[in-house]
């Protein structure tokens, strides 16, 4: 076994990292597990409310590694056109009756705006700071990335492209999460309108280092230990994976999405707005194939109107109505201790 490399952004022995993944699948003993292996690992803050972000945190702390809090940028600007919600509300209704949701009530109570709690996070990150804070679905405003890293926080923001590297460097960015397009769950782009093409995790490193200085963590795609090389040769200092890590024994993944990564019925995945109106990468299932050409751009309207859909649909088993967030190298994806997976990344290095 070569020597590793070290990763200096983030201050672990492996230049790997557990990615956040909100709804369900990061939890204090997934952290435990990959932190404990000699990975870097995030809490998922969003989602949660900011009291129990805050109680992670508390806990976290009292385990013995670094670890970092990932925060959604809420989105600025005009909301989604009401009409356009309406109109797939509509669209989608006989999935939501399958499951007794009344879709027009839900559609009655989706808030018209939603910042995820954004500024108490901040806060609380303020007043119980965190080796590392990461940010993602958009530009953090310049004054909270200041505030985070007058903290001695480090401050690392997600990005697709070159050119919203070169912006977050602008906005005073310790390091940059570069994240490809083979990536399991919601792209971070920052323009959700836009397609999200296909390519490679390494390109999207390659294209960023030759415009940014800044130290990168490569996410997206990662199915075993070459893609590991194959993105630290690209540029990157780390290099992070969400979805080998979803089967785990500490992953908090539901049933039914840990069963749809091992079904044969599940085959490829693809990037859609179905479930939530941002793109994210998900198994195609019958959802998605139903709806995906029909979805509007309205994060996080969509995500409201579908999730009492979802909720029921996991707890039935129903995997064709759920989102099976994966990234393309979800085959890759196995069961058993957490740690065997950074074990077995770590390899070739
Ligand atoms: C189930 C799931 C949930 C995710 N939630 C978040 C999140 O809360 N914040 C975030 O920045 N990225 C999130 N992501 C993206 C991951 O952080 C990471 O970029 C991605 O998993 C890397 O690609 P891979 O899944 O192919 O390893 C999520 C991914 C998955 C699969």
């Amino acid at each position: 076994m070569a020597r590793t490399a070290p990763a200096p952004l983030l201050g672990t022995d492996l230049p790997l990292v557990a990615a956040p993944m909100a709804g369900g699948p990061t939890t204090l003993d997934l952290l435990a597990a990959t932190t404990g292996a000699g990975a870097f690992a995030f809490l998922a803050g969003g989602y949660q409310t900011p009291d129990s972000l805050a109680d992670q945190v508390r806990r976290a702390h009292e385990g013995a590694h670094p670890f970092g809090v990932n925060l959604f940028v809420p989105a600025t600007g005009p909301g989604p056109d009401p009409a356009a919600l309406a109109a797939y509300a509509r669209r989608i209704a006989p999935d939501a009756a399958a499951h007794d949701v009344d879709l027009d009530a839900v559609l009655a109570s989706v808030p018209a705006t939603d910042d995820d709690g954004w500024a108490a996070k901040v806060d609380l990150l303020r007043r119980d700071p965190v080796p590392v804070v990461s940010c993602t679905f958009g530009p953090p405003p310049a004054a909270d990335v200041a505030a985070l890293r007058a903290t001695g926080s480090v401050v690392l923001v997600t990005v697709t492209t070159p050119q919203e590297a070169a912006a977050a460097e602008e906005l005073g960015a310790d390091g940059l999460v570069v994240q490809g397009p083979g990536a399991g769950g919601h792209s971070g782009t920052w323009d959700p309108a836009r397609t999200v093409a296909d390519g490679t995790t390494a390109d999207a490193v390659a294209a960023v280092v030759a415009r940014t200085p800044l130290p990168v963590v490569a996410a997206g795609g990662v199915d075993g230990p070459a893609a590991v090389t194959r993105l630290l040769q690209a540029g990157a200092q780390a290099v992070a994976v969400g979805t080998l890590l979803l089967r785990t024994d500490e992953a908090g993944t539901s049933r039914t999405h840990r069963d749809a990564l091992a079904d044969p019925r599940f085959t490829t995945t693809a990037m859609t707005r179905a479930f939530s109106g941002r793109p994210a990468r998900a198994l195609v299932n019958g959802f998605l194939t139903r709806h995906d050409a029909h979805a509007p751009v309205a994060y996080p309207q969509v995500h409201h109107l579908t999730r009492e859909l979802r909720r029921r649909a996991a707890a039935a088993g129903d995997a064709e109505r759920l989102h099976l967030w994966a990234g393309t190298g979800h085959r890759g994806a196995t069961t058993g201790p957490a740690a065997d997976v950074v074990r077995a990344l770590a390899a070739d290095l």
